[in-house]
């Protein structure tokens, strides 16, 4: 039988960049217009299939996060969660969740990326059938030096993956989100710190892409792939977020829902959580999808 694919969500960090916000609060559960950050890329595994997922982040936000995802039961999914010492690297992720990875492919999201549009599920779906090789998203930005920036030809082949060069080949930076098979953990073990002293997740790319093992998927023009590292583009992702919501009536990212739509709670299950946040309008929009007679799902 075929092993079904582990989510890792990587949330650590010392969120320095958004001081003094994150000097007593995770920057992964820093709000977003009306849910905390994590809620988005959990939104996003879970959209695709993921039901077994790993929570890493530091000593001192642990509590935080369990208090608000506990074991994730509430969801349908199962939560685990690890400590990550010292943010020594992206890839390190692999490391600290070797055996919750066990012999089974992977996917790691980092927990300040939101994804959002019409294709993007079918995308990862595609992303995570392809279990034998490795799976990243490209998006074009404006600014590719602040990131991984891959350059590739007509048929998407990749021809270099570069961590935040001074000269950009592209304008396309690598997304936060990673599917990878079982041999990323060999990988990992054999991976150098670079010269900032990080296990960088580029590494990892380019010892796939070594073995031609590499595919590239572009995220196109209907897709948001938001930022959220600076006040401003926090400030914007909360906007963009509120800006659809307001417009469709349909949350972004709500995970509840997700689980409702899927199978994977009850109603009794959707109509109790909806008790506990009725106070903020959450609960009313999760017992108002009991009531919506509207056939068509629009995850
Ligand atoms: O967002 C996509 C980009 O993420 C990619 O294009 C880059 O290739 C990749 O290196 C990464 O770049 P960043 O500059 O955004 O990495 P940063 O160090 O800011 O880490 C991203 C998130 O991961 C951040 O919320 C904190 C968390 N993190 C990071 C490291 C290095 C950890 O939890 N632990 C860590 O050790």
């Amino acid at each position: 039988m075929e092993l079904s694919r582990k989510g890792i969500i990587l949330a650590g960090g010392y969120g320095t960049r958004l001081a003094p916000l994150t000097n007593s609060v995770s920057k992964q559960l820093m709000p977003v217009y009306d849910k905390p950050m994590i809620y988005y890329p959990l939104s996003t595994l879970m959209l695709f299939g993921i039901k077994e997922i790993m929570i890493i982040t530091t000593k001192k936000d642990l509590n935080s996060f369990k208090n608000l995802l506990s074991d994730g039961s509430q969801f349908g999914v199962n939560i685990e969660y690890q400590i990550q010492e010292k943010p020594d690297g992206i890839a390190q992720a692999f490391l600290i969740a070797r055996k919750f990875i066990g012999n089974s492919p992977v996917v790691l999201i980092l927990g300040d990326n939101i994804f959002y549009g019409s294709n993007l599920v079918k995308s990862l779906k595609e992303a995570d059938a392809n279990k034998d090789f490795a799976t990243i998203f490209a998006y074009r930005v404006k600014d590719p030096e602040r990131y991984g920036v891959v350059d590739f030809d007509q048929s998407l082949k990749i021809l270099s993956i570069e961590e935040k060069p001074k000269e950009p080949k592209t304008f396309y930076a690598v997304t936060g989100i990673y599917f990878y098979n079982n041999t990323v953990l060999e990988k990992v073990l054999s991976c150098k710190p670079s010269p900032r002293g990080e296990l960088e997740i580029s590494s990892i790319n380019e010892e796939f892409l070594k073995e031609k093992k590499l595919k590239l998927k572009i995220l196109g023009r209907g897709t948001a792939w938001l930022d959220t590292g600076t006040f401003d583009s926090l400030h914007e992702a909360g906007s963009f977020i509120r800006t659809i919501e307001q417009r469709q009536g349909f949350k972004v990212g709500c995970p509840e829902e997700i689980a409702w739509r899927k199978g994977w709670i009850t109603n009794k299950k959707l109509e109790n959580l909806s008790k506990k946040l009725m106070k903020s309008g959450y609960g009313e929009y999760l017992i108002n999808l009991l009531k919506d007679k509207s056939k068509i799902s629009s995850l």
